[in-house]
């Protein structure tokens, strides 16, 4: 029902907007570290912290590096971390055997972080771009990408993963029937306590460029994504899509990129209830941290801004490559 407002003077609708603190009180929705998955690179060697040009503040860390970061993360009171691995181009194969290689990068930076600060929760990503000679998500067959021998390849890596001690997998390859083949294969090997977000909703974007400067997938990556992600026009499908993967066993599920998809956020949030959250993904880092660096706009407001408005728009927690400095900002 919608509630009447009388007509003013009897409304002034700035009254409750006169000081902070009466601000304060009528603030419909909140901000905190603990609302933050940080994703974060990984690449080998050892002491090395290296700049991405294409995500002006973000680094490609070694495995001691991203432990270290990790024990920084956690004292600012956030909770998880996603892994991506930067893999060396000379272990990239047709077969992307080296997904599920227990010794690969993010398998060994999800140890170091669980020695380093066992409080951490660690997301790691079920996909094959990484380990693909081709860039694609899936193993490449007379020019398609192939679902069910993908699905197969995703479980080894999935297994692998836990097998490591992730305590959250997300599948972001958008084939169909993983979600529940994945949780089949966990429970059946002693893994049933490990989360799957689901990368359910994630549209073919333009705004995924920085992040394949960022794992060097950009120069594999043959063609396009159309086939397998989600045309951008679309937002049912996007509802089918979650509710599939729910079904199948998704504990959590996501909608990417973020701050275009505001609208479809909101939609799964009040259709399905589910634990819903939004990649800011590296091209939206990219615009807002490229503007701030010109002085274009204020940083640390857009910042805040943008990552208020995933939660203004249903999102219980949003994967940001800010996490870290929004949090310092918000703890004050
Ligand atoms: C690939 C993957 C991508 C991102 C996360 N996992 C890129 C893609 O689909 O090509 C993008 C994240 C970002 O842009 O920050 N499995």
């Amino acid at each position: 029902m919608k509630p009447t407002i009388a007509p003013y003077p009897a409304t002034r609708l700035r009254r409750p907007r006169r000081t902070p603190a009466l601000r304060d009180l009528v603030r419909e929705t909140t901000l905190s570290p603990g609302d933050f998955i940080w994703p974060v690179f990984v690449r080998d060697g050892e002491g090395v912290e290296e700049p991405i040009p294409s995500m002006p503040g973000v680094l490609r860390r070694s495995v001691d590096k991203v432990a270290e970061a990790a024990v920084e993360a956690h004292a600012l009171g956030i909770p998880a971390i996603c892994l991506f691995p930067y893999t060396d181009p000379a272990l990239k194969t047709e077969d992307c055997a080296e997904a599920w290689n227990p010794e690969n990068l993010s398998n060994r930076a999800t140890r170091a972080i669980k020695a380093a600060v066992p409080g951490m929760a660690v997301m790691t990503d079920v996909a094959l771009d990484p380990y693909n000679i081709n860039g694609h998500d899936g193993f490449v067959v007379d020019g398609e990408v192939v679902n069910d021998a993908t699905v197969a390849a995703l479980v080894q890596q999935a297994l692998s993963q836990a097998e490591a001690g992730a305590d959250i997998i997300g599948p972001s390859d958008m084939m169909d029937g993983r979600i529940g083949a994945l949780r089949t294969a966990l429970e059946a090997a002693g893994h049933s306590h490990v989360c799957l977000l689901s990368y359910a909703a994630k549209y073919a974007s333009a705004f995924y460029g920085p992040f394949r400067d960022a794992v060097g997938a950009s120069g594999a990556l043959k063609g396009d994504k159309k086939t397998y992600q989600m045309d951008p026009a679309n937002s049912d499908e996007a509802l089918r899509l979650i509710e599939r993967d729910l079904t199948e066993g998704a504990d959590m599920v996501m909608v990417k990129p973020g701050m275009p998809y505001l609208d479809i956020c909101r939609r799964a949030k009040d259709t399905f209830g589910a634990p819903t959250f939004a990649y800011q993904v590296s091209g939206e880092y990219a615009m807002l941290a490229g503007a701030a660096q010109n002085g274009w706009v204020d940083g640390d407001a857009v910042m805040l801004e943008s990552l208020m408005a995933f939660k203004r728009a249903g999102c219980d927690g949003v994967l940001t490559y800010f996490a870290p400095a929004a949090a310092r900002l918000l703890n004050g």
